[in-house]
């Protein structure tokens, strides 16, 4: 097979831990991407696993009463429970305690020997174990490792070490020559001024660690467990074994890590890889964290969100989508319960689940269960249709940056506007006139394919709620590239009902009552509102403004703080639009703004104005100025 072949790893995780959010999170974007890469017509090969050696399994072990592969071999039963669940279709899950690893670092660890790049000394530092890292001084403050705030540990072994010294001018060469080697690009800056500061040699073996794999030839040594971790991007493949699997697909187009671990893959793993003589990766990206109220989640925090926690009351599909969603992959984000229910039933609940369900059921009433005739398309349709047919044209190159908040929004830009078109032209009135039956019949065979295609665009994020849809259209599951076109459907096609795809969900009461309510409400229809006159009307004070700052407030998780620039003055605004809008996506934006409404403190924030937002079932749209209107402009 000529096909272009994809290599994607996530990092092997610790067995000290149970998963959370954390892994979840990266797991899902290498699966998201790996089913994108598939769908896309590529050989994709997806790597996860976990790092089961080295000091803290050892210690976590020994604190449980049982040795270190009985503890690997319990937690490991997590990892595989929690992907099957979340519908993580892994190619290989490696374990670093099988014999084929072992073998690969061995012969590694020997390559490095024999290029003269490994040497024996004595170790005298601080080491994290939290960290599994060697710190240097300057990163020790009252005992503890400055990076994650754990005890450090004073050592002074006989170790060997990896000349990395050598590697600081191919490394920054190798930088300045692919630009695209570490993303995001912020990510690249950090690295190469790390790199810059100069590089020390790095310990690569413990004497006091007995749970790992020993340096050959010299038993009383375990290898450095970083330098066993990193090695399993390439003995899953079999290099040690000549497997041609590794000749297949290495170099990995990404290594998928959060930047917490970003220095090891991007700094050590390329320097063993250079003296290995063995060819680097093509990219490195390093996401931003999930935090719990500002502090990066873990264990030792007792902060943790756990995926299972949440399938208890949702579906894998809604994490699956949430985190793809919600995390700008260069900042990070804070996780709320609140901003999970509400995005979750707004976008799969209300706009994706019901559309679905309107139109199988209409397809059901008034077409006889089938696909109706859509080739006479009218304008609006034809626009529509050519707006998803960009949309599709566009999903590799967010998929190459894993940006998938933006591909997501703009999916469901889609989404509503066919909900909209539903409102607006109501099928089952225009049935009801023969005159105007065939409209209808165009309009239910149009939804029906925008919608197909749309869904076949997003089967990578929500496979289980997609698969399905698509299989009631008896379209097959996965699609492939040849599904990513518009006419796949032919009319008479069958069309089966079935269940609600996304029930609304419920936070349960003890979650519940753990978030804030809403300072900020809009009412919800205009019953009960009296007429006004025109001179009533005129006394609001409504102005285009625009955003030119936008921040979270602490310890809110549905306010933002936006200053507003009203053309003379500016102004503070606080809306409850954080679980929808990033602040990055608001800068910028021109809004309308009600500019002589009693100022208010919400949440120890002053708010000098109100900007104006349609209410869709509790969510807000912020209404659209054109750009070329002047901030300061009256709206009337
Ligand atoms: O570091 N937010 O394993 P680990 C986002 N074994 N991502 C998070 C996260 C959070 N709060 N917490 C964890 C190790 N992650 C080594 C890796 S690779 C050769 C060896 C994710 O169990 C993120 O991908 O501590 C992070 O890099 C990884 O889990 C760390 O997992
Ligand atoms: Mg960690």
């Amino acid at each position: 097979m000529g096909e272009k072949t994809f290599y994607i790893t996530t990092p092997i995780y610790y067995v000290n831990d149970l998963p959370h959010i954390g892994h979840a999170f990266t797991t899902v974007l290498a699966d998201i991407t790996a089913r994108y890469k598939r769908l896309l017509g590529y050989d994709v090969f997806f790597l996860t696993g976990t790092d089961e050696h080295g000091q803290k399994a050892e210690r976590a072990a020994r604190q449980r009463g049982i040795t270190p592969q009985e503890l690997a071999d319990r937690v490991v039963e997590n990892y595989y429970r929690l992907w099957e669940r979340l519908g993580i279709q892994y190619s290989r899950f490696i374990r670093t305690t099988e014999p084929i690893h072992r073998r690969a670092v061995q012969r590694f660890f020997q390559r490095l020997v024999e290029r003269g790049d490994i040497y024996k000394g004595v170790y005298e530092g601080w080491y994290c174990p939290g960290c599994e890292a060697f710190v240097p001084e300057g990163s020790v403050t009252d005992g503890r490792h400055a990076d994650c705030g754990r005890e450090v540990e004073r050592l002074q072994e006989e170790s060997y070490f990896f000349r990395l010294s050598r590697y600081q001018g191919p490394l920054l060469e190798y930088y300045r020559a692919h630009p695209e080697f570490i993303r995001p690009e912020s990510r690249y800056n950090e690295v190469v001024r790390f790199v810059e500061a100069g590089l020390k040699d790095l310990s690569v073996s413990r004497r006091t660690v007995r749970w790992g794999i020993p340096v050959p030839d010299d038993p009383d040594h375990v290898i450095y467990v970083w330098l066993d971790a990193l090695t399993n991007y390439i003995s899953a493949l079999g290099w040690a074994d000549g497997d041609p699997l590794y000749e297949r697909y290495w170099p990995a187009d990404v290594h998928l890590v959060g930047k917490d671990i970003l220095r090891f893959h991007c700094v050590y793993w390329p320097a063993f890889l250079m003296s290995a003589g063995l060819p680097l990766p093509r990219q490195v990206f390093g996401h931003g964290w999930w935090l719990r109220a500002q502090s990066k989640m873990s264990k030792s925090l007792g902060n943790i969100i756990s995926p299972e926690e949440l399938l208890e009351f949702s579906s894998p599909d809604m994490v699956r989508y949430y985190l793809a969603r919600e995390a700008p992959l260069d900042a990070d984000s804070d996780f709320s319960y609140e901003g999970y229910q509400t995005r979750v039933n707004a976008d799969l609940a209300h706009d994706y689940g019901n559309l679905v369900h309107r139109l199988t059921t209409m397809l059901d009433r008034f077409c006889e269960g089938r696909v109706p005739d859509y080739s006479r398309l009218d304008g609006e349709m034809v626009a529509v249709r050519t707006d998803l047919e960009t949309w599709v044209g566009r999903l590799e190159a967010w998929v190459d940056r894993l940006a998938y908040p933006d591909l997501l929004r703009e999916a469901w830009v889609h989404v509503q506007r066919l909900n909209g078109l539903i409102a607006r032209r109501e099928p089952w009135r225009l049935m009801r006139d023969p005159a105007t039956r065939p409209e209808a019949r165009t309009l239910l065979g149009f939804l029906t394919e925008a919608l197909r295609l749309i869904t076949v665009g997003v089967w990578p994020v929500i496979p289980f709620g997609a698969g399905t849809f698509l299989e009631r259209l008896h379209q097959p599951v996965p699609p492939d590239r040849r599904h990513l076109t518009w006419g796949i459907l032919s009319p008479g096609t069958p069309v089966a009902l079935g269940p609600e795809l996304y029930p609304r969900i419920e936070l349960p009461p003890e979650i519940r009552s753990e978030g804030i309510p809403s300072p900020v409400s809009i009412p919800s229809s205009t019953e009960g509102l009296a007429m006004i006159d025109i001179q009533t009307f005129m006394q609001v004070d409504l102005r285009v403004g625009e955003i030119v700052a936008a921040e979270p407030i602490e310890k809110s998780r549905k306010l933002l703080k936006l200053t507003v620039d009203l053309g003379t003055e500016r102004r503070q605004v606080v809306a409850g639009i954080a679980p929808y809008y990033r602040p990055e996506e608001l800068r910028g934006r021109k809004v309308v703004v009600v500019a002589n409404l009693e100022p208010a403190v919400l949440m120890g924030t002053e708010s000098q104005g109100m900007i104006l937002a349609a209410d869709v079932d509790g969510r807000p749209y912020l209404l659209e100025v054109p750009a070329e209107v002047p901030n300061g402009s009256r709206v009337r």
